[in-house]
């Protein structure tokens, strides 16, 4: 089982971008305190949804001030940035922290992303796919190459060459075109947080049918869920002290992209719009019921409750590698508390699938 903490460096509404910033490496370092296996950082752009944009240079910051713990990017927009100043990179992070560097990527879903990077939304699926797969096939070969639609240049070699022997990667699927693409390359998904346990078993059905077909042993494969926590032996408090937060992070989330206006056209992004229409008809739009029906489908509440509810999504998935979000426990010190109540009283006590 292994476990890890993300941080969204949300800013949220009366901080300043150095408390956001500051908060940001301390939760880092009290994570390998704590004993997190992993600290995963997202990448965000032109907006207070999140306050870092280049997840390269917050991870050699974050493994240069710590010994044992890995450190992930969940979450760099693989499309609009160069796949070989991505592989250089993750190479150069791969040997300076002997092997601690996690690659974890996505296809990006914030239209200035792609406007102010110069990238065709549309084309999100298909370059991520180009990009990916060069990267991650001249991790085994230490050469790159181009002739795609996307990015044409000539045979190079790309150094710093490997440490690792394999370099770990992910890249996050909600979408099922996203969760068939990895199913038949065999390679990991991160699953979303803001999911049921039925949609994150169907989820896997998918997968594990896909790849299986392909040949792939799905056994071997590290997939990753994330949460959203709050451990407190008061519920109603975990309750409380995340819905001041969510409130607004969740708006913050919703301002971040044009995607769910109801004249957006951009292709590609079927599965989001039809998620936020389901989200309408439930009258989720009303952020204190989407806080409700978060709360309720994630870890937030007395470390029992923790548990039965991350428990049946391992039950129901097979996936034992855990990644929990606490920036919504309050102040840092109230932060670094609930990591603490997670690491002692709810980690140890959970058990791999039935
Ligand atoms: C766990 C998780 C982490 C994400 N991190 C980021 C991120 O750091 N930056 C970003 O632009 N989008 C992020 N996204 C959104 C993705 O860009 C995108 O919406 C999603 O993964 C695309 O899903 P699809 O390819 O299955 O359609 C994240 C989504 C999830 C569920």
């Amino acid at each position: 089982m292994k476990f890890g903490n993300i941080c969204f460096s949300y800013q949220p509404p009366g901080e300043t971008h150095k408390q956001v910033m500051d908060r940001f490496v301390r939760l880092g370092i009290a994570s390998e305190e704590v004993g997190f296996d992993t600290y995963w950082t997202l990448e965000h752009h032109f907006t207070e949804f999140g306050l870092t944009g280049n997840l390269f240079v917050a991870a050699a910051n974050l493994l240069g001030r710590t010994k044992t713990l890995n450190v992930g990017t969940m979450g760099v927009v693989i499309p609009t940035a160069h796949p070989v100043r991505q592989l250089e990179d993750v190479l150069l992070l791969d040997q300076m922290s002997k092997g601690r560097f996690n690659f974890g990527t996505v296809r990006g879903l914030y239209h200035k992303d792609f406007r102010v990077f110069g990238v065709d939304m549309e084309e999100s699926r298909a370059i991520t796919q180009n990009f990916y797969q060069m990267i991650m096939e001249s991790l085994q070969t230490g050469t790159i190459s181009s002739d795609s639609d996307y990015i044409q240049f000539p045979k190079v070699d790309v150094y710093p060459k490997v440490y690792s022997k394999n370099v770990p990667t992910c890249m996050t699927a909600e979408s099922a075109s996203t969760t068939e693409w990895l199913a038949i390359q065999g390679l990991p998904m991160v699953l979303s947080w803001i999911i049921g346990t039925n949609e994150k078993k169907a989820q896997m059905e998918l997968y594990n049918e896909i790849a299986t077909e392909y040949g792939h042993d799905i056994s071997k494969i590290d997939h990753c869920m994330t949460y959203i926590c709050s451990v407190d032996d008061d519920a109603q408090k975990a309750q409380d002290v995340c819905r001041e937060f969510l409130k607004n992070w969740y708006d913050s989330y919703v301002n971040a992209t044009n995607i769910f206006n109801d004249s957006n056209q951009t292709r590609g992004y079927d599965y989001h719009k039809g998620q936020w229409r389901d989200f309408v008809l439930q009258g989720h739009t009303n952020t204190n019921r989407r806080v409700d029906y978060s709360n309720g489908i994630n870890p937030v509440g007395t470390p029992e409750q923790c548990i039965e509810i991350i428990q049946r999504d391992i039950d129901a998935t097979g996936i034992t590698n855990i990644t929990c979000g606490f920036e919504a426990n309050g102040t840092e010190d109230e932060i670094i508390a609930s990591m603490r109540r997670f690491m002692t009283q709810v980690a140890p006590f959970l058990k791999e699938p039935k």
